[in-house]
C-alpha cells in the first residue's frame, strides 16, 4: 500500500471543527497528519486536490446488501462497489435478508462475506425478533458479542409495544441502540403511496403520515420508560420531525435519520405511476419536506442515510401495486443532497456532518469509527468536487439495482475519490 497525501484541499471534518486549507497524510491504513506545508519525511504518492472538499468517508447508517437471500437484487460485494462510487466507506446493513440476520452465526456470515468480498467496512444490524415475525425476541446478546451495531426489524415496526420494550430494556444493558422503522401496519396496510390528492388521482391507496407518527409517539414513550436509545429510520412526515423535536427537549435518548430522497423529493414524483418512486416510507408532501429540512438544520434529525433498497428493472417493471418498495440511492445521495446547497438550503458542511461525525456518533465509536480525521484514525477519507455536473446514468452503476427515479436527471456535485483503508477504491473517470 503506497503512502498517500492529499494537497490543496478544503479540508472539512465536522467532529473535529475543521474547515480549512489542510494536507492529510495516510500511511499503513491509517492518517498519520494533517496540516500545512510540511509532511512527515516519506515517499507520498500525491492526490491534488485543489477547488475540492476533503472529508471522512462517509458512514451509511441504514442500506440494504440483499446478501443472504437476495443476490440476484445486491451482493455484499455489489453493494459496498455501490458504496464506493458514493463516497461511503462504512455502511450498517439492514437484517431483513432471507434468512434475516437474527443470530451471531447470520452475524459471522455477514463480516466474514464482508472480509473475503467486501470494497468497504460492513457494520451488521441485527433483528430485534426471531425472523422478524415480531413475536419473541431475537438472540441479542449474542449477536452484540459478534458485533451488531444496534437492532431493527426495518421493512417493518415491532408491532407490539410490549416486545419492543423488552427489546430496549435487553439493548440499554448490551449498550445499543433499537433502530425503528415506523409504520403503524392497520393503517399503512394496503398503502401504495402518500395519502392524498396523489393517491386519489391515481386510484391507489393512500399510506397517512399518522401511519408513521403513531408509532414515533409510541416508541419516544417507551424511550421515556426504559431509558434505552431510540433511533428513528427513514422519518419522513413533520409530526413526526415535531414528536422527536419534543423528545429531545424532554432529554429522552432519541435520534433520527432522514433519507436523501425525502429531503429532496415529492410525492409528484409518483405520478405517472413511476415505480421506481414507490418507497416505503412514501415521498409525502413539500410541507413535510420542508419540515425535515428544517428539522436536520435545528439538529432534531441526526444523521442522513439513503435507505438503498435495490431492486432488480423485472421487479419494477410492472403494475404499481405490485412492485415493490425502495430506491437504490448509494451512487445518488452526495449529488441530490448537494441540490440543498446549491439551492442555498443547508450549508455544505452541515451536510457532511450528518455523513460522517453524526451517524459514527449514532454508532458510538464501535469498530474504531469516529468519522473523522485525526492522525491515528481510520484512513478513510472522500474526495469531493461540489461543482462537477453529472448525469445520473443508470447503465453505469455498479448497484444490480437500478431503480431510481433520478435517472437521467442532472446533478451538480459528485464523488471524485474514495479511499478505504488507505487504498484507492474509487475515482471518477
Ligand atoms: O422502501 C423500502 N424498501 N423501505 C423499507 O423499509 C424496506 C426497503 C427494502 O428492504 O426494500
Amino acid at each position: 500500500m503506497k503512502n498517500i497525501l492529499i494537497t490543496n484541499g478544503r479540508l472539512i471534518d465536522p467532529a473535529l471543527g475543521i474547515d480549512g486549507k489542510l494536507d492529510v497524510a495516510l500511511a499503513g491504513g491509517k492518517v498519520v497528519w494533517t496540516g500545512n506545508g510540511h509532511p512527515p519525511e516519506g515517499q507520498w504518492e500525491i492526490i491534488e486536490a485543489e477547488g475540492k472538499i476533503v472529508a471522512p468517508g462517509f458512514i451509511d447508517l441504514h442500506c440494504h446488501l440483499r446478501q443472504p437471500g437476495s443476490e440476484h437484487k445486491e451482493t455484499i460485494a455489489t453493494g459496498t462497489q455501490a458504496a464506493a462510487r458514493g463516497g461511503f466507506t462504512t455502511v450498517c446493513a439492514m437484517p431483513n435478508t432471507d434468512p434475516p440476520i437474527d443470530n451471531q452465526v447470520a452475524t459471522a456470515f455477514i463480516l466474514n462475506t464482508t472480509a473475503a468480498e467486501g470494497a468497504v467496512r460492513v457494520l451488521p444490524i441485527g433483528c430485534i425478533s426471531r425472523g422478524r415475525r415480531g413475536e419473541q425476541l431475537a438472540e441479542l446478546g449474542e449477536m452484540a458479542e459478534f458485533g451488531v451495531i444496534g437492532f431493527s426489524d426495518d421493512g417493518s415496526s415491532v408491532p407490539s409495544a410490549r416486545l419492543l420494550k423488552q427489546a430496549m430494556e435487553y439493548a440499554s444493558t448490551l449498550g445499543l441502540p433499537v433502530l425503528e422503522h415506523c409504520e403503524e401496519m392497520s393503517l399503512a396496510e394496503g398503502g401504495q403511496v402518500n395519502e392524498g390528492i396523489i393517491a386519489t388521482r391515481l386510484g391507489l391507496a393512500g399510506i397517512p403520515n399518522a401511519a408513521e407518527d403513531i408509532i414515533v409517539a409510541r416508541d419516544i414513550a417507551l424511550a421515556r420508560l426504559t431509558g434505552a436509545r431510540l433511533h428513528l429510520c427513514h422519518i419522513s412526515t413533520r409530526g413526526a420531525v415535531s414528536l422527536i423535536r419534543q423528545a429531545k427537549a424532554e432529554g429522552i435518548r432519541v435520534s433520527a435519520e432522514v433519507t436523501p430522497h425525502h429531503l429532496t423529493l415529492t410525492e409528484a414524483r409518483c405520478l405517472n405511476y413511476e415505480t421506481n418512486a414507490k418507497v416505503n416510507p412514501p415521498l409525502r408532501t413539500s410541507a413535510d419536506v420542508e419540515a425535515l429540512i428544517a428539522g436536520l438544520i435545528d439538529g432534531t434529525i441526526d444523521a442522513v442515510a439513503t435507505d438503498h433498497a435495490p431492486h432488480t428493472d423485472n421487479d419494477k417493471c410492472c403494475e404499481f401495486n405490485l412492485a415493490p418498495f425502495g430506491i437504490s440511492g448509494l451512487e445518488t445521495a452526495f449529488g441530490s443532497l448537494m441540490k440543498l446547497v446549491h439551492t442555498g438550503r443547508v450549508p455544505l458542511e452541515l451536510i457532511i456532518e450528518k455523513l460522517t461525525a453524526a451517524p459514527a456518533r449514532i454508532i458510538g465509536g464501535l469498530h474504531g469509527i469516529t468519522g473523522s480525521l485525526k492522525p491515528g484514525d481510520p484512513a478513510d477519507v472522500v474526495i469531493l468536487d461540489p461543482n462537477a455536473e453529472w448525469t445520473v446514468d443508470i447503465s453505469v452503476f455498479v448497484s444490480k439495482g437500478r431503480n431510481t427515479p433520478l435517472a437521467g436527471e442532472q446533478l451538480k456535485g459528485q464523488v471524485a475519490l474514495t479511499i478505504y483503508g488507505g487504498k484507492i477504491i474509487y475515482q471518477a473517470d
